[in-house]
């Protein structure tokens, strides 16, 4: 399928954020998919790239819209690099990607209306919930990509249930460059509690600290439900959480891939069995695995 690019933006530190028009991918998604973007047209390199989807079309009506490029737009990013402008429409999807290798570099430079070739919708959906939960979305860094699509998705299918669900952003970075699309929350009045391990922005430390008191707050204790979406290690920390709270959860695994679709075994991951072994198969083939990249996070295990 092929997209083209609406817009590049340079966001804080080494993130970015890019519009794609691609009007069929945008119809067709849910969120928690992803896409492997073909990042040159050239054999190197040679693999597809895989990407969550951030946004999918216009995204819910909104009381407050943000107002053109968001807050975390790079002002002083280098001529050429921040290209266009944040104009969300049916037709569009967006990525928030970091540059961390050859592949996003030619990414950040990719201009608008340059041709992207891409490979998707891949991957199962995020369950959505399914009664009044206290909802904790817990992200490390470019982790918070598959969790503004969930909560957009699911405030558009179910309006009522959303909002009667108290949801919270637990939102973690090496410093406060490595948050980004924390107000896009905000505008759909999700509040958003923020660690750096450098406290350079929120509480210092690491985001499981912002969850260690553990007890549900407000007159009404409603089940807990996770998303997390972040870096290994963190994710572990977050299932010892589910266990101990008996809360079910939902993990993004993002694991280094080579087709997408379930045909090499390069995305295999461990996974420990009950008598604490540890088995290896690949995510779309496990049973305790919702999908292709998604690890459903067991309450008792
Ligand atoms: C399902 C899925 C969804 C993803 N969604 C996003 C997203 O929304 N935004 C985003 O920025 N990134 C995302 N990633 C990671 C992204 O695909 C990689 O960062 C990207 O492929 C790196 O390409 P590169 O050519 O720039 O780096 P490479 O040159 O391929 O690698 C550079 C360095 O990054 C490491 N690396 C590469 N891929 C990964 C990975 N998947 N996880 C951890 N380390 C990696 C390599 O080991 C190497 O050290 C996702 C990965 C998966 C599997
Ligand atoms: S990347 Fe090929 S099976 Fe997962």
């Amino acid at each position: 399928m092929n997209g083209s690019v609406l817009y590049n933006l340079s966001l804080a530190g080494d993130n970015f954020l890019m519009g794609i028009f691609a009007p069929e991918l945008a119809r067709n998604s849910r969120a928690g998919q992803f896409v492997m973007l073909r990042v040159s047209e050239s054999l190197d390199p040679l693999l597809r790239r895989p990407f969550s989807f951030y946004s999918l079309g216009a995204g819910p009506a909104r009381k407050k819209q943000p107002a053109g490029n968001p807050p975390g737009t790079n002002p002083s990013a280098a001529p050429g690099i921040a290209r266009g402008t944040r104009t969300r429409s049916p037709d569009s999807v967006e990525f928030i990607y970091r540059v961390v290798g050859q592949g996003t570099r030619i990414m950040a430079h990719m201009e608008v209306g340059r041709p992207v070739d891409i490979l998707g919708p891949l991957g199962k959906p995020f369950p959505l919930p399914t009664e009044p939960s206290e909802i904790f979305l817990i992200a490390g860094g470019i982790g918070i990509a598959p969790l503004l699509v969930l909560m957009e998705e699911f405030q558009q299918r179910e309006p009522n249930l959303f909002r009667k669900c108290k949801t919270t952003l637990f939102f973690g970075g090496r410093r406060a460059a490595d948050i980004v699309g924390a107000e896009d929350f905000q505008v759909m009045e999700i509040p958003v509690r923020i660690a750096t391990e450098d406290g350079s922005l929120g509480e210092k430390g690491v985001v499981t600290d912002l969850l260690l008191d553990g007890e549900s707050s407000g007159k009404e204790k409603l089940p807990r439900l996770i998303y997390t979406c972040g870096p290994h290690a963190m994710m572990a920390a977050v299932a010892r959480l589910c266990r101990q709270w008996k809360a079910p959860g939902y993990a993004s695994l993002e694991c280094l891939m080579g087709c997408g679709f379930g045909a090499c075994l390069g995305c295999v991951v461990g996974r420990r069995t009950p008598p604490g072994r540890t088995a290896r198969a690949a995510p779309s083939q496990e049973p305790g695995h919702d999908g292709l990249g998604h690890l459903r996070l067991r309450p008792r295990v």
